[in-house]
């Protein structure tokens, strides 16, 4: 794995402290998180003064726990898995950096014991390596423990700064199920920290694509002044996965594609691509500007929103089963794999421009990219010549698995004849930087160490997200009798690509 990408010199030093990860024999600790932290470790970027503290169920010691975090890292190099370098070993230094002062506690996430057993272990550990009190408590559990955890810090005074030190606090998603059970984890988690303490991950800010979004718009003076329904036709977000619902078929039933994808991700790249300009690159002044989008969303209609669960069928070469077929999920499973469906922007930038969304899995080919197009040039000066049409102009920002951005435009054929042809000029990431393999989560949790919020969602957002699809979700509690309606590996069902037709338009190819 790889260095963040820094300089000491232009990077803030993250400060001293400890960091509690509760659920820390999960899935996710061992694929994200602790990679990250490793990542991290290896470019410099960890706290000098660091203590990991592993919090779980599991009845284990610390030899045990580091000894399954070491085997999976060690096991993603020898398989060149996600976030790692070809032939990459592991850094002793970096590995011992960030677990030498490691230690595991195991407890009841439900019970105040854990949190005071925890609150003594701090103080301990906080003593012996210097943290100056600061402590980052990560929620890496699942979504029915994320109240009552931030609940049961708070009752063991684990929550409260004192003396200039922090405590702060990062929420995974999915936060909340719908916008009231969204509403009434704030109210639970507002009651006991500062909006300022708390920092709800999504992990798609993370990936250097999309924070590039930003930079592409408001670095370069070429974009914004053709960024708006004067020139833009409309907007396709695509966010295509070619895995199912691997073992994840319990969690995937009671959630769905929407809830899964679009309210978090998909409405990230959304708000990216359609804010306005922030004053200042604070996170207060960029989280006000994606806030204003979501408020001038209008709320989805039914009609502009289609669904679909995935059949049985081949995806390159290799045949695959249906949803409903896959472990942990009912054979009359309602759930969608799939959605799409047109929004508005109501605002003076947007008023008109549709901005079409798609999202599922185990489809053609795993591909997230926003394609942006713009309005079609006059015919009128072609009428008399060979050409009997013009090819449309893309902007398209491929996020994953290629990253960079593609314009396609007309051009002349040589020749003696006016003919076009569609061209395209390319930006590729890897033609121009080094880059990091790297998990995503890096950047996030180095956020958190400095206290900089900008790339996690605030409450209103998040409240704003829902508020949008909630119409559609209360609909869709009744079952599609259409469903399996799209044959694994293909492009969705054909109800999506109608949504297009009935207004002149179709998907670009996935
Ligand atoms: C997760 C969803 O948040 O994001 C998954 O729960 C999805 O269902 C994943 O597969 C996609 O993330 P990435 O980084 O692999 O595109």
């Amino acid at each position: 794995m790889n260095p963040v990408s820094a300089t000491a010199k232009q990077t803030p030093v993250a400060p001293p402290c400890a960091m509690v990860i509760f659920g820390a024999g999960g899935d996710l600790t061992k694929r994200l998180v602790m990679p990250a932290l490793y990542n991290l470790s290896c470019s410099g970027l960890l706290p000098k003064n660091f203590a990991l503290i592993g919090v779980d169920l599991v009845e284990q010691d610390v030899e045990t726990w580091l000894a399954s975090l070491r085997d999976f890292l060690v096991g993603t190099f020898r398989k060149g898995g996600e976030g790692s370098e070809p032939g990459e070993v592991l850094n002793d230094a970096a590995w011992s950096h960030l677990t030498g002062t490691m230690s595991y506690l195991s407890g009841d996430f439900g019970k105040p014991e854990t949190f005071q057993n925890l609150a003594h272990h701090l103080k301990d550990v906080d003593h012996r390596n210097g943290l100056g009190g600061n402590v980052l408590f990560y929620l890496a559990v699942a979504e029915r423990f994320f109240g009552s955890t931030v609940e049961h810090l708070g009752q063991a005074g684990l929550t409260e700064e004192v003396g200039g030190a922090w405590r702060r606090v990062v929420i995974e998603k999915p936060f909340g199920h719908d916008l009231a059970s969204a509403q009434a984890l704030d109210k639970q988690v507002l009651a006991v920290l500062t909006e300022e303490q708390v920092y709800r991950i999504d992990h798609f800010l993370g990936k250097e694509t999309v924070q590039n979004i930003m930079a592409l718009r408001f670095a370069n003076g070429l974009f914004e002044p053709i960024w708006n329904r004067d020139r833009i036709d409309h907007v396709q977000i695509t966010v295509s996965e070619t895995v199912g619902v691997e073992r994840r078929g319990k969690f995937y039933e009671s959630t769905g594609a929407m809830r899964d994808m679009v309210p978090n991700h998909v409405f990230q790249l959304l708000a990216m691509t359609a804010m306005e300009p922030p004053a200042t690159f604070d996170a207060d002044a960029i989280r006000a500007k994606k806030a204003e989008v979501f408020a001038s969303m209008h709320p989805l209609e039914l009609s502009d929103a289609v669904r679909g669960q995935y059949a049985p069928g081949t995806i390159t070469g290799e045949t695959v089963q249906g949803y409903r077929s896959e472990p942990d999920v009912s054979p009359e499973s309602a759930t969608e794999t799939f959605v799409a469906m047109k929004l508005q922007i109501d605002n003076w930038r947007w008023a008109g421009v549709p901005f079409y969304l798609r999202t599922g899995k185990r489809m053609t080919k795993r591909k997230t990219e926003i394609a942006i197009r713009f309005k079609q040039a006059p015919f009128a000066m072609f009428r008399d010549t060979p050409v009997d049409s013009l090819g449309e102009n893309w902007l398209i920002i491929q996020i994953q698995p290629e990253e960079g951005m593609k314009l396609r435009f007309n051009a002349k054929v040589p020749g003696p004849l006016l003919t076009f042809e569609k061209v395209a000029m390319s930006f590729n990431y890897d033609d121009w930087f080094k880059q990091a393999p790297a998990t995503g989560y890096e950047t996030l949790i180095f956020d958190v160490f400095i206290g900089d919020a900008t790339l996690f969602q605030r409450a209103d957002q998040l409240e704003s997200a829902w508020k949008v699809v909630q119409p559609v979700l209360d609909s869709w509690a009744k079952p599609d009798p259409s469903f399996p309606n799209y044959a694994a590996g293909s492009a969705g069902p054909n109800a999506s690509d109608e949504l297009l037709q009935r207004e002149g338009r179709e998907w670009l190819p996935i």
